[in-house]
């Protein structure tokens, strides 16, 4: 791995507890304005101060994010259709020049294995991997689930063990029963989605389990953006993720910053 590749990388995920807390905002490069993402300048400005990386589209980027945040970005590079259509037609749309040019520490794309273009995501994939490793710039795969595909444990370790085979970085699933397997099956760092918005406690056992099983932190939307404390919500998913906070803890966090409003250190 060359010095810049692990720079970068060190960027996204923190070499002081090897876990990250990535923030994922790219939902509208399929789905077009998200519940809770609509007037998404005023949703994620408040967040960023507790985000390690912001996973986005280089449209919202340039529109809607101050370029002195602290925050490191990754960018999602992928895209196509919109949620009318084939989800799995997707190619790559954001050249490398132009995540270098936005200062990009790690880029993004989604496979999608078992769906209709699958072999064409994976090369894609391949492609991207070729081209990132000239410049240094980590790549993360995403494991897109097709709407006929189970989210388990053998399917997802299926789709990140190819990821990782195609030279992904880090790759981003969801978690399952039996995550441990899915993360025994990647020799590269898992980051966990969210998924569908659920009760916060939920999202925070859910949090806390796969950082147990071997997640090295989260890329997660909805159920922080989603949530009606989003600020008290992603603090007490960094308290689980950097703090090894139990699920009591952090809900204690997330309840009490209803009240006590949260101070950006
Ligand atoms: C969409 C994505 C999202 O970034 C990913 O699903 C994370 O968001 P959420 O926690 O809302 O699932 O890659 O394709």
């Amino acid at each position: 791995m060359s010095f810049g590749l692990k720079n970068r990388l060190s960027k996204i995920i923190k070499p002081q507890t090897g876990k990250t807390v990535m923030l994922a905002v790219d939902h509208g490069y399929f789905q077009g304005p998200t519940t809770g993402l609509r007037d998404i300048k005023s949703a994620i400005t408040p967040l960023i101060p507790y985000t390690d990386c912001l996973f986005i589209t280089r449209g919202i980027l340039r529109t809607c994010v101050d370029p002195s945040i602290d925050a490191s970005i990754c960018l999602r590079v992928s895209g196509g259709p919109s949620i009318l259509g084939e989800l799995s037609n997707e190619d790559i749309t954001t050249s490398m020049e132009e995540a270098l040019r936005l200062n990009a520490s790690g880029v993004g794309m989604s496979i999608f294995v078992g769906a209709q273009n699958e072999d064409r995501t994976i090369a894609n994939l391949g492609k991207l991997v070729n081209e990132a490793q000239r410049y240094g710039m980590p790549v993360l795969a995403i494991t897109a689930v097709g709407k006929e595909m189970a989210r388990d444990a053998r399917y997802l370790g299926l789709a990140c063990r190819i990821a990782a085979e195609m030279g992904a970085d880090f790759v981003k699933t969801y978690y399952c029963d039996e995550f441990y397997k899915v993360v025994e099956g990647c020799p590269v760092p898992i980051v966990m989605a969210g998924g569908k918005k659920i009760p916060e406690r939920d999202a925070l056992q859910m949090t806390f389990n796969a950082i147990k099983e071997g997640a090295s932190g989260v890329d997660m939307g909805r159920n922080i953006f989603q949530s009606d404390n989003p600020v008290g919500m992603i603090n007490a998913i960094r308290a689980i993720v950097h703090d090894g906070a139990t699920v009591d803890e952090a809900y204690d966090l997330y309840e009490s910053s209803k009240s006590q409003p949260i101070e950006v250190g």
